[in-house]
């Protein structure tokens, strides 16, 4: 049997064992499911053990674990690291589901469920496809390790520290993502760029019980109010961020950078109708693909305070909360710049409440591979041969912490390899994974071993 004939005769089994996956709710940001993500890192354990890898460990970070396993019989061959992760985004909101999240259902070639896309699928096909590669050939062309994280979906909290003490232990000469994806079904695509990431949350205290707005209104700064202004402090009318320093380490995109991004097909109509909105919005002078993969972004992802419930209750609120992110382009410091973001609230807060903010947990380098780079030139060739088409060279807005940190650490690069598509729903009501790409991704992921090897 061939390669091909065997992922064909196991891709039964292969798809329940994605089912099984999908079925753990290995929820990250949740505490009460860190549990399930313990329990799915030990279901990835087993499953590397039984293609039989080596050496399989499920590692402590001091948060969600690691997923440890190699195969190292290939001499003098390159050592490819191959991530994945195996945590997912919280599912509400849960009445948009057609069925519960973690029941998994097949329906028209799709695999609907939570990480169905991101990136469940995606990572159990780079096992499969290795699987079989030494069911039929008895061995792999290359040196491979595995490193399949619990904490990607907050921010992989844990996870720079954690490289930098076991260095030794995921050495690379690359490192491979499945998480990630393709263009379009007849289209591949190869992402050169991913955003870092850093966030706050910030809490203003105004008075110090929630008053009667009647007898108090108009004589206590209400913090809610003063929230309002301190975000909207944050931005300056051209959409700019109004950071002190925000932009010192920021250099802009290259005249070839941007003819690069100008290249990609871009349709803003179609853009603006599919998410419902009558105009885009976003910094003077930069594209709305330029906005999105080029330019550094704050963002509040929610606020809260005061009365949310239905009806009426005339309440001045004592407490006012926002958390806000970052996305962060080449030379921003996750770290600086949530200095530079609670610096900013202190200088900023109004007088009459008192304000401290809290740094998320998240911490993103961002991260730029050139397009020349060894890997992305065997990625290249693999996606020309099953696609028959070349792959647009995309960057994405989007962040997944570890490549910085694997770059840091241990001086890899990391090729996008991930087959998931833009339409899946991944963070939303009804993910879901094409069963095609599932397939397809093993042959890939074969032929990109073979590719790296000399
Ligand atoms: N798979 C995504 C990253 C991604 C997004 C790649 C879009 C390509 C296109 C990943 O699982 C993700 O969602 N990352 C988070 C990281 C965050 C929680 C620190 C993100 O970008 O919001
Ligand atoms: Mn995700």
């Amino acid at each position: 049997m061939n390669f091909e004939q065997h992922v064909d005769v196991h891709q039964e089994r292969y798809t329940a064992e994605l089912l099984e996956f999908v079925r753990m709710p290995s929820i990250s940001a949740l505490p009460r499911h860190a549990d399930d993500v313990r329990q799915t890192a030990a279901w990835v354990a087993a499953r590397l053990q039984q293609a039989h890898f080596e050496n399989v460990q499920v590692m402590e970070t001091g948060g969600h674990p690691v997923v440890y396993g190699d195969w190292l019989h290939a001499g003098d061959q390159p050592t490819v690291l191959i991530y994945g992760h195996f945590d997912v985004q919280p599912v509400d909101p849960v009445d948009l589901w057609i069925k519960p999240p973690f029941e998994p259902w097949i329906d028209e070639g799709k695999i609907l469920g939570r990480g169905a896309s991101d990136s469940k699928g995606n990572m159990l096909a780079s096992i499969a496809a290795l699987d079989s590669t030494l069911c039929v050939e008895g061995r792999l062309p290359v040196n491979v390790k595995f490193c399949f994280e619990g904490q990607e979906e907050i921010g992989s909290p844990q996870i720079s520290d954690f490289l930098a003490r076991e260095k030794e232990r995921f050495r690379c000469d690359l490192a491979i993502s499945s998480d990630g994806g393709q263009w379009a079904e007849n289209r591949p695509s190869l992402t050169m760029a991913l955003r870092g990431i850093c966030g706050i949350q910030i809490n203003l205290r105004g008075p110090s019980r929630d008053l009667h707005s009647g007898s108090y209104g108009g004589a206590v700064h209400n913090p809610i109010h003063a929230l309002v202004d301190l975000l909207a402090s944050m931005h300056h009318p051209d959409g700019s961020i109004a950071i002190a320093g925000f932009y010192e380490d920021v250099t802009s995109p290259t005249a070839e950078e941007r003819q690069n991004t100008a290249r990609i097909p871009f349709d803003e109509n179609k853009y603006r109708d599919e998410l419902g909105i009558a105009a885009v919005h976003g910094e003077e002078g930069y594209s709305t693909r330029e906005r999105t993969w080029h330019r550094p972004t704050l963002e509040v992802n929610g606020i809260w305070g005061g009365f949310q419930q239905e009806g009426i209750k005339t309440v001045l609120p004592s407490m006012a909360h926002a958390k806000i992110t970052c996305r962060l382009v080449p030379r921003q410091d996750p770290d600086s710049i949530r200095h530079l973001l609670q610096r900013h609230v202190e200088r900023h807060v109004p007088a009459g409440v008192e304000a401290s903010v809290d740094f998320l947990t998240m911490n993103g380098k961002p991260y730029v591979i050139p397009k020349e780079h060894w890997g992305n030139m065997a990625a290249r060739d693999v996606l020309v041969d099953l696609y028959g088409q070349d792959p647009y060279y995309v960057r994405t807005g989007g962040s997944i912490p570890i490549c910085g940190a694997f770059l840091e650490h241990l001086g890899a690069y990391t090729v996008n390899f991930g087959f998931g598509l833009p339409d899946e729903k991944s963070h939303s009501p009804n993910e879901f994974f094409r069963l095609a790409s599932f397939r397809r991704s093993q042959t890939a992921y074969h032929r990109l071993l073979h590719k790296l090897s000399c």
